[in-house]
């Protein structure tokens, strides 16, 4: 469902060209859950975006659903995110004024949806992440765990192709983490959603199906859950 051919990634800074990303190869299935690993700096963040759509490769392409994101205009490409993204950051990125239900409401808003007719779909989606009683709360008020939440219920309340997410964790402690994760866990189980997550710890990553290691801008190693060395795998990456 996603595939990444080939793809490349530099950035100039001034003269000074650093090649971020130098030839990535990747297929997600749908409904599959990846956790992308790799040391700081090796281009995981910068993969998201292009997957997102926030930016574009400079080589290579990206196919989302048959789509291909290099191929469509900037217009089409904004309203591709909007409709077929989700995102879910380190650092949350609410609305701080909004309240939980307005935070959520917002994708919708800005698709031009009326709320009204989307109300029981926002309740649902607030007794999914386990925010019921919050509703009417300003997103600035929330504990960290509570605000990841809400940006979970804001990224799929769109039904998104992907939910891609850089770090979801990263702010949280590990209580809070694996409430996270288990959010995550439990909305591919049951809505078969598909999820690409960066991070940098092997306790979120084990999370997920597979787990695909970046080194120096390109793939690594991949590790599937079904594969017999898995639990060696994963023992041997905390030891
Ligand atoms: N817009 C940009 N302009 C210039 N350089 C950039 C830009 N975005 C990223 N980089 C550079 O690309 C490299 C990879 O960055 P990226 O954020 O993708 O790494 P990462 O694997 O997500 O790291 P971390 O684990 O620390 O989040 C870094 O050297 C970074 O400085
Ligand atoms: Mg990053």
């Amino acid at each position: 469902m996603i595939k990444v051919n080939n793809v490349t990634k530099e950035f100039y800074q001034g003269q000074e060209k650093t090649e971020v990303l130098k030839g990535v190869h990747l297929h997600i299935e749908e409904g599959e859950f990846v956790a992308i690993m790799g040391p700081s700096g090796s281009g995981k963040s910068t993969l998201l975006q292009l997957l997102g759509g926030l930016d574009t490769p400079t080589t290579g392409e990206i196919q989302i659903s048959h789509k291909m994101l290099n191929e469509m205009k900037e217009k089409d490409r904004t309203v591709f995110r909007r409709r077929q993204i989700g995102f879910v950051f380190q650092n949350y990125q609410l609305l701080p004024n909004l309240t939980v239900e307005e935070n959520i409401a917002f994708p919708l808003h800005a698709d031009g949806k009326l709320s009204k007719e989307y109300e029981k779909l926002i309740h649902e989606f607030i007794q999914t992440v386990g925010l019921e009683g919050l509703e009417s709360k300003q997103a600035k008020l929330l504990s960290g765990g509570q605000q990841q939440r809400v940006a979970i219920a804001r990224a799929l309340v769109t039904n998104p192709t992907v939910l891609l997410a850089d770090e979801p964790t990263g702010n949280l402690d590990r209580v809070r983490a694996e409430e996270i994760l288990t959010l995550l866990s439990k909305f591919h189980r049951d809505y078969k959603q598909t999820i690409v997550m960066v991070t940098h710890d092997i306790f979120a990553a084990g999370f997920a199906d597979r787990i695909i290691l970046f080194k120096d801008g390109v793939v690594d190693q991949e590790i599937s859950r079904k594969d017999s060395d898995y639990a060696k795998y994963l023992a041997n990456f905390m030891a």
